[in-house]
């Protein structure tokens, strides 16, 4: 509490999405690298499109990496500079692991993300099991930028990799009794330390949407981040990222997404309700119950903390919550 009170009284505000020239990844050094690796023939034909495949012919992950960087889709990437990748892949939240952000990384060696079947069931027509490279096969990626927010109150912008979720559930085909989408991480606690460590916890991880939000054109599934496929620590190879919600809706390496009747039990939710409750849209004006949610820290800025927007900025998705 008092450390919390001494940080809130040192908060500096600063007009919306500022962030000092010295404080980012800078565009030329990012773009650069993009040029760089087209040049090398690696960007080549990278559209988002579905590529004319089998789905499921056996990708590798050595054939997809010729996918990335996926070609920046506008609509969804405003001018933003993404975050140091230093940060975007050197701090994180992936509690399987660590509690410690930045130990995270350290501890992911032994974690095997091939292969990877990712179940796709429920209630639904058409129901399947596809390898996360056949995913990646299939759908193709672009890139878009996101803002991040999580929900401790720091922010990131994250160049992701990926496809919208939408098109991966339409192939499911969905039925009218599906409400909600339930979505659940790999529980492998021989290759993930942290399990054990929080016995207490209702293990596996896992996560939810409504429907209407899980198919809705923000909602996305990235494979990879910073023009590559996402390391180990950000959820590899699949995960959600949803940048309208706090950051841990955005569940990690993805085993099995359910079409459900009933608002799924996710993990941090039934840990508490109260603190961590099922919509959880960003809102600078709802507080946590033990910290405001006004301003948040973007990380790489040197500690520059801006306001916090209603839904993250992405004030397009209002529409989901009219009542
Ligand atoms: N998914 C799983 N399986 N386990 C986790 O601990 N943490 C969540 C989310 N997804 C988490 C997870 C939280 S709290 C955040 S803020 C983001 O992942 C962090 O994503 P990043 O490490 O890529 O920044």
């Amino acid at each position: 509490m008092l450390w919390h009170i001494i940080c809130m009284a040192n908060v500096i505000i600063r007009p919306d999405w500022f962030l000092p020239e010295s404080a980012v990844t800078p565009e030329a050094t990012y773009s650069n690298r993009r040029q760089f690796l087209k040049t090398m023939g690696l960007g080549a034909g990278l559209s988002g499109g579905v590529l004319a495949r089998d789905a499921m012919a056996a990708a590798t992950p050595a054939e997809n990496l010729k996918r990335y960087p996926g070609k920046r889709n506008a609509k969804y990437s405003p001018n933003f500079r993404p975050t140091t990748e230093v940060w975007g892949t050197g701090y994180n939240n992936f509690y399987e692991f660590s509690t410690d952000k930045f130990q995270v990384r350290q501890l992911v060696g032994g974690f095997r993300t091939t292969p990877w079947p990712v179940t796709i069931g429920g209630l639904c027509k058409k129901p399947f099991k596809m390898d996360a490279q056949d995913l990646v096969a299939k759908f193709g990626i672009e890139e878009r930028v996101y803002r991040f927010r999580c929900v401790e109150g720091w922010g990131m912008i994250l160049p992701w990799s990926g496809f919208s979720l939408r098109r991966l559930l339409e192939l499911a085909e969905p039925t009218k009794e599906a409400r909600y989408v339930k979505f659940t991480t790999a529980m492998i606690p021989a290759q993930m330390p942290g399990i054990a460590r929080l016995p207490q916890y209702p293990w596996p991880y896992t996560e939810g949407l409504r429907i209407a939000e899980a198919m809705h054109d923000l909602t996305f599934v990235a494979t990879g981040i910073f023009g590559k496929p996402l390391p180990k620590q950000n959820g590899a190879p699949i995960r959600l990222v949803v940048p309208w919600k706090y950051g841990y809706k955005s569940i990690k390496s993805i085993v099995k997404i359910e079409f459900v009747r009933n608002q799924p039990k996710t993990l941090w939710n039934t840990l508490s309700a109260v603190e961590y409750p099922f919509e959880s849209n960003v809102d600078p004006a709802k507080p946590h119950p033990r910290w405001s949610q006004a301003t948040e820290e973007m990380k790489g800025t040197g500690g520059v903390r801006v306001r916090t927007l209603k839904y993250n900025g992405y004030g397009a998705v209002a529409g989901l919550y009219r009542r």
